[in-house]
This record gives structure tokens, C-alpha cells and sequence, in this order.
């Protein structure tokens, strides 16, 4: 009986803690029902073993398109259906601001476009939207050719080492160079790369001669401002993963050891920006300035994005917003395009008929011989729809970052007939929302074979046109576009976000990818060192490897 009674007295015990963390979560906020929306509980203990994002698509894949998340006293409400994130993002996004995003960001950002508050936002996209206008992008061309002509050298020179070595080796063991040449010729050279790295340092090259004129030369080096560019990052995911913000206490900046280190990479950073926008302001010319308003690159010699800020919005900006707008896009243009060709190589890989297709595409539009050996022009770029689409469904299936975060700021009303809830859900103001474009981009409802790798579906996906509401998938939609969008999708597909947030760097950030997929593709062919599912994705920001992309490199085979 005694251990019968402890028993009950336990479930007792366990019910009456339930209740009162049901209170408490009640109380604290956690636990404001929303009519018609299910609720899930969640337990910080299975937090640690996966990834958020892993483990709120599962909760999605369960629950449903829209539920409830209560987590101890936060609360969320998760959406992975495509019309209710429209309502979010676009249709009624006055009633949204970033929320935790924006206090997440703003230690390092400021008052830039991504955290901005609503006042600020709308004069800085005002200016900045301007400068990535088609002539600017088609001046990127030649930074991103550039860059990607650095990776494919250093890759080059890479094999060519082994290769020496290679025949070095064979020298000494046949004795004849004849005999050992004619052997490396038929054995194959590899080399092991971690291409993650390689992608993170093609992608802040990239970045750093598009936006300021300023080159870090990662690929070949490391310095000092990039150091610290990734300490900041690795902090900002350090926040975000973070149950505490134990940053905020008075002092933590000066006593926490991290927080020091911080504050130090900030300052690098920062020092480095200051100085770019001096230089930009002393340098400004009048010529530049014509040049620039009639959108002429050709004349100009720094088509940063810095200058054209700088020459044409420059007397109303202080440079203090500069800064940080400078700041902002030099962290939101970077780890995301190298986590989409990180996971663009994982996923080419494993299909080698896709690598194919894209290769015979580029050596069709590139041609053979010399004429292969040129860098590709945006005419080419137009030319590859295979290899964009690759980037596109990658970006499907790894969109960064995975999740879009807002907070209400007002009182709102989310479509729910679709779902069989003809009469909305109500939401409070200061509700937090995850509106999971991973689990978007992969609900079952909407895709056909959702977790298929298959670039051509954005063309041939005949399916789901009947769902209420949504209106498919249609190239059409948007004629002019060279990749799919969250237009051409419904929403389903909204790797940059959409309305008026959306991601100012969209084409910029295709084009660089294409183009280095295109020039990487097209001279070599690459494995994975280890089986695919040791590639354990984890997520910060973006969604990147826990211990790197190692592969191994090849020259192209060809018959
Ligand atoms: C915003 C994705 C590259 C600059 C965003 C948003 C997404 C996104 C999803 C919307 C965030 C939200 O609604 O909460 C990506 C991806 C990229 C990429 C997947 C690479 C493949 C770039 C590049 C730049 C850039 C290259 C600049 C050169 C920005 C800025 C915003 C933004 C400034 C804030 C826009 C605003 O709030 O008005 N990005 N981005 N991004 N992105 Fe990108």
C-alpha cells in the first residue's frame, strides 16, 4: 500500500505541477487559446537534441498548417501554409514588425533595413531599393565572375599540387617519366575540400567588392575584419539558440569574456565601415554622379553600392545609418548564399543526373574550347534556366533562413476557411510568429513528392491547383522572371520572404549563386567524402553543417 499511495501521491504531485505550469503559462501568456488552433506543448529537454527548425516541422507535419506552440512562458503561433503567410507577409503586414528578431539584431545592425522599427524602414527602402537596380546587377556580373574565377583557380592550382606529387611519386617508383606520366593520366586525381568554407569566403568576397569597393580576399587569406565578421555571427546565433539573454544584464558587455570578444569584433567591423564611408564621401565625384543617374556603369570605375548610396542619397544620411545599413547587408548577403551553395553541392552530389543535365546545359551555352574558357555574361546566365532552377529548388528545400520571425503589433484576424475554420483565427496583439518557409516548402499539399530534389518541378508540377485559395504554381505569373518567386508560387515557394520586407539582395544573391554553381560545375565534378547522412545539418540564422562539407574534387571527365 505504501508504495501505492507514494505512487498516487506522485501522479498527484505530477498533476498538480501540470495544473499550476498550466497557470503559470496562462498567466505569463503562453497559453491564450486561439479558437480553432491546435496547441502544442513544448519541452525544452527535446530541444537540445535537434535543431528548432527540425523539430517545429515535425511539430508541423503533425499538427497541422497553423498552430499554437507553448513553450514554458513563450508562445508561438507556427504557420506552414502558404495563404496564411501571405496574410502575414504581405496582406496585412502593417500589423507585424519583426519582433525577437529585431531585438536579437539590433545590438549589431542598429537601425538597419532587417531590424529596423516601421519609421526608419520606410526611408531606408526607399533609398536602398534603388541601388539594386538591373544596371547595377549587370555590373555585378563581372564581381561575381571575378570571385568565382579565384575558387576555380585556387581549385585548379589545388589538383595541379596533387598531380605534381602524384607524378613525383610514380617518377621515383617506375623510374621513368614517360611510363609515370602516361599513369597519371589514367588514374585520377582527387582532392579533399571543405567546401562550406570555400563557399563562406567566395560569397564575403563577393559581398565586400559589390556593396562597399572593399576586398577581403578570403579566398585566398584571412584577415582581420573577417575574424570578426564571423565571430558576430557565430554571437548572433549564440542569442538566437540561447534561453537567457544573460547579455542584456547591466555590465555583461564589459565582464562576460564573449561578450568582450563582442564587442571587440564589433568595433573591428565598424572601424572597417567607417573608414569605407569616409573614403566614399571624400571621393565623391560629379561625373560619377551623371553617370550614376543615368544608370551608365561603363563610366564608372567602383559600382559599389556604397557609392551609389553615397553619391546619390548621401546628404540625407547620416553616417551612423549608413553604417549600419552597410553592416546589415553585409550579414544578410553573406552566410545566406554560401549556405545555398552548400547545400546545392550536398544535394548535386547525390544526384548525378541533375549535375549532368546542368553540365551539358552549360557546356551548350558556353561552348567548347577557347570560348569555354571566357566568364560567363548575363546574356549566358539567361541562357542556363537548368542551372537557376537548381539554385531555386535548393533554395526550396534549404531556404535561409528556414523560418520568417513578426510579432503582431495590433490586433488580427488569419484566414481559416481553407482549413476548415470559416471564421478566422483571432490573434492578440504582441503575438510571436514562426512562419516556417522550410515546412512551406515542403508541405505534401502543395509539392508534389515534396522531399525530391527535382529542379524541373517548378515547370512540370501539374498538382495542387485545386486547393481553395491558393493559385498554383505558374512560371507565367511573372513572365520576365528568371527564377521562380513567392509570385509565381502563391507563396508556397518564398525563400526571400515576401511583400514589402522581402529581401532587397534577391537577384543579386541568384545571380552570384548561379554563376559560381555554373563556373564550378562546368570544370569540376565533386563527391562527398562521407555518406550523406553524416552531413548533420544544424541551424543558427541559416541552416549549415556541424562539422563542414568535405568532398572530394575532380577535374571534369569528359568523353
Ligand atoms: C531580407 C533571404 C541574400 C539583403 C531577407 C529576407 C529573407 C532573405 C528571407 C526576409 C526576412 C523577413 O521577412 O523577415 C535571403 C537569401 C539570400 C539573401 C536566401 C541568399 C541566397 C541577400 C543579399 C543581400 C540581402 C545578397 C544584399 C546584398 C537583405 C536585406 C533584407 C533582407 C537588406 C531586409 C529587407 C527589409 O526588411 O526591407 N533576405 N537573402 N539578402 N535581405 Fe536577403
Amino acid at each position: 500500500t505504501s508504495s501505492s499511495s507514494s505512487l498516487t501521491m506522485k501522479t498527484l504531485t505530477d498533476k498538480v505541477m501540470d495544473k499550476a505550469s498550466a497557470v503559470l503559462t496562462q498567466i505569463l501568456g503562453g497559453g491564450v487559446a486561439v479558437k480553432g488552433m491546435p496547441v502544442a506543448e513544448g519541452d525544452a529537454s527535446t530541444l537540445f537534441e535537434q535543431a528548432l527548425v527540425f523539430w517545429l516541422h515535425g511539430r508541423c507535419m503533425e499538427l497541422g498548417p497553423v498552430f499554437k506552440l507553448a513553450f514554458g512562458p513563450k508562445a508561438f503561433v507556427v504557420v506552414s501554409d502558404p495563404i496564411v503567410a501571405r496574410h502575414v507577409l504581405k496582406e496585412n503586414a502593417l500589423s507585424y514588425d519583426k519582433g525577437l528578431l529585431s531585438e536579437l539584431l539590433e545590438p549589431i545592425m542598429g537601425k538597419g533595413l532587417i531590424p529596423a522599427d516601421q519609421e526608419t524602414w520606410k526611408k531606408r527602402r526607399r533609398a536602398i531599393v534603388p541601388a539594386f537596380h538591373a544596371a547595377y546587377l549587370e555590373a555585378m556580373m563581372k564581381v561575381f565572375t571575378d570571385c568565382s574565377q579565384r575558387t576555380v583557380d585556387k581549385f585548379e592550382s589545388l589538383l595541379q599540387l596533387a598531380e605534381d606529387g602524384q607524378r613525383g611519386r610514380s617518377t621515383t617508383a617506375a623510374g621513368k617519366q614517360n611510363d609515370a606520366d602516361d599513369r597519371v593520366e589514367k588514374e585520377v586525381v582527387e582532392v579533399e575540400v571543405e567546401m562550406e568554407r570555400e563557399y563562406s569566403s567566395l560569397a564575403l568576397d563577393i559581398i565586400g567588392l559589390g556593396i562597399f569597393n572593399y576586398d577581403f580576399g578570403s579566398v585566398k587569406e584571412e584577415s582581420p575584419v573577417i575574424q570578426a565578421v564571423y565571430g558576430t555571427l557565430y554571437e548572433v546565433e549564440h542569442r538566437a539558440t540561447f534561453y537567457l539573454p544573460y547579455w542584456k544584464l547591466p555590465f555583461a558587455d564589459k565582464l562576460v569574456p564573449r561578450q568582450r570578444k563582442f564587442q571587440a569584433d564589433l568595433k573591428v567591423i565598424n572601424d572597417c565601415l567607417d573608414d569605407l564611408i569616409e573614403r566614399a564621401r571624400a571621393n565623391r565625384q560629379e561625373e560619377d554622379l551623371e553617370a550614376l543617374q543615368q544608370r551608365d556603369y561603363s563610366k564608372v570605375e567602383d559600382a559599389s553600392l556604397l557609392r551609389f548610396l553615397v553619391d546619390m542619397r548621401g546628404e540625407d544620411c547620416e553616417d551612423k545609418q549608413l553604417r549600419d545599413d552597410l553592416v546589415t547587408i553585409l550579414i544578410a548577403g553573406h552566410e545566406t548564399t554560401a549556405a545555398v551553395l552548400t547545400w546545392g553541392t550536398y544535394l548535386l552530389a547525390q544526384h548525378p543526373h541533375v549535375v549532368l543535365k546542368a553540365q551539358q546545359e552549360i557546356d551548350r551555352v558556353m561552348g567548347e574550347g577557347e570560348r569555354a574558357r571566357r566568364r560567363p555574361s548575363l546574356q549566358d546566365l539567361k541562357d542556363m534556366q537548368y542551372v537557376r532552377l537548381v539554385v531555386a529548388e535548393t533554395l526550396r528545400l534549404y531556404p535561409q533562413p528556414p523560418q520568417l520571425i513578426r510579432r503582431s503589433i495590433a490586433e488580427d484576424l488569419l484566414p481559416g476557411g481553407h482549413l476548415g475554420n470559416p471564421e478566422g483565427y483571432k490573434i492578440p496583439k504582441g503575438t510571436d510568429f514562426f512562419v516556417m518557409s522550410y515546412s512551406i516548402h515542403r508541405n505534401p499539399h502543395f509539392w508534389d513528392d515534396p522531399e525530391n530534389f527535382n529542379p524541373d518541378r517548378f515547370l512540370t508540377q501539374k498538382s495542387g491547383q485545386g486547393i481553395p485559395g491558393w493559385d498554383g504554381l505558374d512560371p507565367q505569373r511573372t513572365p520576365t522572371a528568371l527564377y521562380p518567386n513567392e509570385v509565381t508560387s502563391d507563396f508556397a515557394f518564398l525563400p526571400f520572404g515576401g511583400g514589402m520586407r522581402k529581401c532587397v539582395g534577391d537577384q543579386f544573391a541568384l545571380m552570384e549563386s548561379t554563376v559560381a554553381l555554373a563556373m564550378l560545375l562546368q570544370r569540376f565534378d565533386l563527391r562527398l567524402r562521407d555518406p550523406p547522412e553524416t552531413v548533420i545539418p544544424v541551424t543558427g540564422a541559416t541552416i549549415h553543417t556541424k562539422n563542414g562539407l568535405y568532398c572530394r574534387l575532380r577535374r571534369r571527365q569528359r568523353d
